[in-house]
């Protein structure tokens, strides 16, 4: 099965075209779509954003903890000033289908052997998998050999070996372009980065291929039009800081 995995779109439409554009443009075949959450938030095209990735037929579509404060199923008082005042400018722009979609989201799925969260595998929503030792922590409740986690916006890959339980599971920066052998006998966390807002220092909208019977793993990266993205959210007048980050990839 071949998985097309991307996570973070964070309402920015000219970086979910981008990916779309460049799936077609490398041809790379998939069997099905999974999204690792986070559609709305930070961003200036919640409804574009929801209504595509809606028309993409996801077998697996997840919530995150932006859909969540959109929701009202967390307290926008819990993100930073500047999350949450796009949090509250999301709520009374994005259309009732669309706070429908992101409400019937779950927080986590089983498919093709691998768990799917948005935040961590013992916490779906909130935790970032970005050290050793939460990865470590997480390692040790996961049930399934392989999670796929976002939330962190960077494109990491945890790996740790089952017959060693005491020794500190790894951690790799994946290089786009270039597939990753999934041993059978070693355990991974994967995240495919940010598509709407990559904090790697890239700012490339970032996805990723698993390919599970390869046992492969592909991260790719693509350009978009980063400053059409940033005149909307001026235009809306979004918090500066907000709209320079998508410059810098971070
Ligand atoms: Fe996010």
């Amino acid at each position: 099965m071949r998985c097309l995995v991307f996570s973070d779109v964070h309402a920015n439409f000219a970086a979910l075209e981008a990916v779309l554009r460049d799936v077609k443009q490398r041809r790379i075949g998939y069997d099905v779509v999974w999204f690792l959450g986070d559609l709305v938030g930070y961003g200036p095209d919640p409804n574009e954003c929801i209504e595509q990735v809606r028309a993409l037929a996801p077998a697996v579509a997840l919530a995150g903890n932006h859909d969540w404060a959109v929701l009202g199923k967390v307290d926008p008082a819990a993100f930073h000033d500047l999350a949450a005042e796009v949090v509250m400018w999301t709520r009374s722009v994005i259309r009732a289908e669309n706070l429908a979609y992101l409400d019937a989201r779950p927080t986590q799925a089983k498919a093709e052997g691998c768990l799917l969260v948005h935040g961590s595998p013992r916490e779906p929503i909130w935790e970032y998998v970005i050290d050793l030792a939460t990865a470590a922590a997480n390692f040790a409740v996961m049930e399934t050999p392989c999670a796929l986690v976002g939330h962190s916006h960077v494109p990491l890959l945890f790996v740790a070996d089952p017959e060693q339980p005491e020794a500190k599971p790894r951690a790799f920066l994946v290089a786009p372009n270039t597939p990753v052998f999934l041993k059978p006998s070693l355990r991974y966390i994967l995240n495919p980065g940010s598509v709407g807002q990559p904090r790697d220092q890239d700012p490339r909208a970032a996805y990723a291929l698993l390919d599970t019977e390869a046992r492969t793993w592909t991260l790719y990266r693509t350009t978009y039009p980063v400053h059409h993205t940033q005149a909307k959210m001026r235009a809306l007048g979004f918090p500066e800081a907000l709209i320079v980050r998508l410059q810098l990839g971070r």
